[in-house]
């Protein structure tokens, strides 16, 4: 996905939300595992402390802050489990940096200016719990440094101008329960495959990042916590978390969305809260919500919301599923009678609603095994629409268990291609608060045949030879119009009619097409024809080759015969001088 550089206005609100989360979870300690045995031993001979730093021997605690240090200093004693280095000038953290500190469990490298984390920085760091890194000047995350973190739990990379995650970038600390990656404010690229790994991962920040699309999130099976509030996504698409199956809080508060597509969030099965306010939303799809079952804290305010007809399901499942005093979840800005009124207040009474009318409804469609299809149903954007198989399966716009079948944005049925299995009648339904609307239509598939199939062949052997056909002569007959026979007579009558054996049956080039069955006949015999030349061809060569070969080793025999001759008669020669002399 494509991400700009240019940094949206994320509103004043969000900023402060996020950034009072972020004091608030900075301010929270740190988990400490309960391993004290190394207390008691070094409480004995204190260890000594290095000079720009405070050491707290009892709690394994060094605090190094505000020291103007350019790099990490030595002799930090081998028990201590609190490392801050925070709010210094370090710009490189070089290789076995901490190689000593076994039992280092925080490790504070925030508000720096480290550039580049060498590989290897980290070795040694086998007790490493929390990592932080933020407020630094790194441009990529520094997988290879992540090695030997196999305890690392949480990993603190919030506003870094960090400009593109690749895949695999965490993969080397599947440990990881919490990542923060809020403001990457030069992020421009995440790939599909960058949380590959992170099953264990409860908490994502990817506020403020820029982003225009929500990336690929599927590999976070486990993520209860996701926040993406402050970027840009001007529409969220069908099944746009998919694979979320744990999330329980999803904030995407200022992100200027305009459009939620139908089953957007089809899978979030365990979500309770969803923070949808100050976005640009005036609608959301009938019955959005029916997947979400444990949903009780929706958040829609400083919306621009319309209360009409497309409101009625929302505000119906409000009233159901909120408690009776809530004014929770936004107000009316359209129409204008009902400006400023809560959105929870919208009544069936009040308005005249209809069923959902099918603008486009499915056509019968008789095709060809192998070709693409499409079933078209199209109604208003914002009433539900499934496509019921023949199988008794439903279709809707999340669903990914058949492969070659897609339902498109604007309700279409897509086949990438058909098979003759695919035959039968299917039915679009649509729904909104007023009712449903069906539609029918019958696919059949008819199997490619036999011979067809061989025909075909023998179209691709022709075109390569063949020049092609200047223009494309008109179907004849349309109701027995057959394009994949017709095509292939074409192709093989023009290639013929160049070739050295032309059949006398050849028509003229400005005679009109045959009709395909009499064409059929010639396209037999033409294509024997080709054939049988082909073949007496390719025996004639061999023939020769083999003609020549023979006459070529009898030369040579001769040759070498000749040769060996000669040389005996030198050697006999020479022999019968040495001898006489
Ligand atoms: C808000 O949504 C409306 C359509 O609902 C659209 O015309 C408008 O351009 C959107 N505004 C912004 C700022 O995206
Ligand atoms: C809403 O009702 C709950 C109990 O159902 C009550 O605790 C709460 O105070 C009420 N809130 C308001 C604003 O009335
Ligand atoms: C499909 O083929 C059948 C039989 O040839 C014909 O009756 C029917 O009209 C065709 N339907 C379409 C949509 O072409
Ligand atoms: C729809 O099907 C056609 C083939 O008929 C395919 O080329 C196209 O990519 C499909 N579109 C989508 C969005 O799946
Ligand atoms: C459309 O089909 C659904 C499911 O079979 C059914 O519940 C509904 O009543 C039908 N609506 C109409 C108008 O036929
Ligand atoms: C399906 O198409 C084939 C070939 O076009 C035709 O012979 C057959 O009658 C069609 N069947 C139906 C049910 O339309």
């Amino acid at each position: 996905m494509r991400l700009p550089r240019r940094q949206p206005p994320a509103s004043l609100l969000a900023c402060l939300t996020l950034h009072a989360w972020t004091l608030c979870t900075a301010a929270s300690p740190p988990q400490s595992s309960p391993s004290s045995s190394s207390s008691s031993s070094s409480s004995s001979s204190s260890p000594p402390c290095p000079s720009a730093c405070s050491c707290s021997g009892q709690l394994g605690k060094v605090v190094c802050t505000r020291r103007g240090l350019s790099r990490a200093p030595s002799g930090v004693p081998p028990n201590t489990r609190y490392l801050n280095l925070m709010e210094n000038n370090i710009g490189l953290v070089q290789a076995d940096t901490f190689r000593h500190l076994h039992r280092l469990e925080v490790l504070q490298l925030g508000r720096n200016s480290i550039r580049q984390v060498e590989v290897g920085a980290f070795s040694g760091l086998a007790n490493l719990n929390t990592l932080e890194l933020f407020d630094n000047w790194l441009t990529v995350v520094p997988s290879g440094a992540f090695e030997y973190l196999s305890k690392l739990r949480e990993l603190w990379l919030r506003n870094n101008p960090i400009e593109s995650i690749p895949s695999y970038a965490f993969n080397r600390v599947p440990s990881l329960l919490r990542l923060d990656l809020g403001e990457l404010k030069k992020l421009e690229y995440i790939s599909d495959g960058a949380f590959e790994g992170l099953d264990n991962l409860k908490y994502l920040n990817l506020g403020m990042c820029n982003m225009r699309e929500v990336p690929n999130l599927s590999p976070l099976g486990g993520l209860e916590e996701l926040e993406l509030s402050g970027n840009h996504f001007p529409r969220l698409r069908p099944a746009a978390f998919r694979g979320l199956r744990s999330l329980r809080k999803l904030w995407i508060m200022s992100s200027q969305i305009s459009l939620i597509e139908r089953n957007a969030f089809d899978e979030l099965t365990a979500l309770v809260e969803l923070n949808l306010a100050h976005n640009n939303l005036s609608a959301l799809p009938h019955d959005l919500f029916a997947p979400l079952r444990f949903l009780v804290e929706p958040h829609l305010h400083h919306n621009p919301w319309a209360c009409g007809c497309e409101a009625l399901w929302l505000a119906a499942w409000l009233r159901e599923s909120l408690p009776s005093n809530s004014s929770c979840c936004g107000r009316c800005h359209a129409p204008p009678a009902m400006r400023g009124r809560f959105l929870l207040d919208v009544e069936r009474a009040a308005l005249r609603c209809s069923a959902p009318f099918l603008s486009d409804a499915p056509a019968d469609l008789n095709i060809s095994e192998g070709r693409g299809a499409a079933l078209r149903c199209r109604t208003a954007a914002m009433a539900a629409v499934r496509w019921l198989l023949p199988d008794g399966a439903v279709l809707s716009h999340a669903s990914a268990s058949r492969p070659r079948l897609a339902v498109l944005h604007d309700g279409t049925l897509n086949f990438s291609h058909v098979l003759a299995a695919d035959t039968g009648l299917y039915t679009c339904m649509a729904a909104n608060a007023a009712g449903s609307a069906n539609a029918s239509a019958y696919l059949n598939v008819t199997a490619a045949e036999l011979d067809a199939s061989a025909y075909s062949f023998f179209t691709t052997v022709t075109v390569e030879t063949a020049a092609p056909p200047r223009k494309p002569p008109p179907p004849t007959a349309p109701a027995a119009y057959r394009p994949a026979y017709t095509a292939t007579a074409t192709v093989l009558v023009r290639g013929t009619r160049r070739g050295p054996s032309a059949p006398t049956a050849t028509p003229d080039a400005s005679t009109p097409p045959p009709s395909p069955h009499t064409s059929l006949d010639e396209v037999m015999r033409t294509t024997k024809i080709i054939i049988g030349c082909f073949v007496a061809v390719t025996l004639l060569a061999a023939a020769m080759l083999i003609a020549f070969y023979k006459l070529r080793k009898r030369h040579q025999r001769r040759a070498t015969v000749t040769a060996a001759r000669t040389v005996e008669i030198i050697q006999v020669d020479d022999g019968g001088g040495g001898g006489g002399g």
